[in-house]
């Protein structure tokens, strides 16, 4: 299956899990703010899930709910990245970003929600998740969320504007507000089955961060080449609002050069990790994928 059909495959897995648990719910604003979050994007945090689950055997029913979870968690970082007291953003996903479109009040309680829907999420009544696993994906999602994770980097990205960063800064930002749920995501895949090897899982680990920073990067980057149609997302943000980013670090050709190297690493990672070569398929295209984007 082409990596295309299989990010539309997985998308869609997650789309019908989203649309699910917020079905059946109350007529109220945060509620239909909520489902507004959910809809588009690219879906890559729940494919990475999927995908390495798969990769190492796992059947897609146990991983489903921590792709889902992944996702809903993802949503709530943007509606709040967005607000005026963060980015000030007006579009995201090709929309009104939601306190546009509702309210600031609506926006901090749909973010809230969604967090608290991830843990729901991971933690199915139905008896399809272990609660060994249903634990171990508790532990991983609040840790790369939190002050260790997402919303720790994102403390540090508002508290560096107009600041100039050394490079170890800067990466450690980017590692912690983006790459952590990138890193979880890979780490939950592999946390919904058996114990992998020492190696695996150490190859697994350094596919995650390299995968996690170099996507960051082609954000940064993407700021500045792409157009808002093309991104869903106002372009030129980064710069305007004198935003610590790789592009503003060390310019445009040695930023692509950086993300370039950051996808050669995951990929080689996953040779790494021992596994057989048409197991890899889904995730070494994500490598040409994150360098590639449009969007
Ligand atoms: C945007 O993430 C925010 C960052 C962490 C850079 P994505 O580019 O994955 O956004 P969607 O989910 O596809 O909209
Ligand atoms: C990452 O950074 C945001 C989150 C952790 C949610 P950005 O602020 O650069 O993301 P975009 O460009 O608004 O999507
Ligand atoms: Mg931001
Ligand atoms: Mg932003
Ligand atoms: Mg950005």
């Amino acid at each position: 299956m082409s990596f295309a059909a299989t990010l539309t495959r997985d998308a869609g897995l997650v789309q019908a899990r989203l649309d699910a648990a917020l079905s059946g719910m109350a007529d109220e604003p945060v509620i239909h703010a909520m489902r507004y979050a959910v809809q588009g994007g690219k879906r890559l945090r729940g494919f990475m899930v999927l995908e390495s689950a798969r990769m190492l055997g796992i059947a897609e029913s146990a991983s489903v709910s921590a792709a889902t979870a992944v996702e809903a968690l993802h949503a709530y970082s943007l509606i709040h990245d967005d607000m005026p007291c963060m980015d000030n953003d007006d579009l995201r996903r090709g929309l009104p970003t939601v306190h546009k479109k509702w309210d600031e009040a609506t926006a901090v309680l749909a973010g809230d929600a969604l967090q608290t829907l991830a843990f729901e999420l991971l933690t199915p009544q139905d008896g399809s998740v272990s609660p060994a696993v249903q634990a171990a994906c508790v532990g991983l999602l609040a840790r790369a969320s939190g002050y260790q994770g997402m919303a720790g980097g994102q403390a540090i990205d508002l508290a560096s504007v107009g600041h100039r960063l050394t490079e170890a800064q800067l990466r450690q930002m980017h590692r912690l507000k983006t790459g952590a749920l990138l890193l979880c995501s890979v780490q939950m895949g592999a946390a919904c089955g058996a114990a992998v090897s020492a190696t695996a899982h150490a190859a697994l680990q350094q596919f995650g961060e390299a995968m996690g920073l170099a996507f960051q990067v082609v954000d940064d980057i993407l700021d500045v080449t792409a157009d808002s149609a093309t991104l869903g997302k106002t372009a030129g943000k980064d710069a305007a609002a004198d935003k610590p980013t790789y592009v503003a670090l060390m310019g445009l050709a040695p930023a692509q050069r950086l993300a370039d190297e950051l996808a050669a690493q995951a990929a080689q990672a996953l040779q790494d990790t021992g596994l057989p070569t048409e197991r890899l398929a889904a995730l070494r295209a994500l490598c040409d994928m994150v360098v590639q984007r449009t969007h």
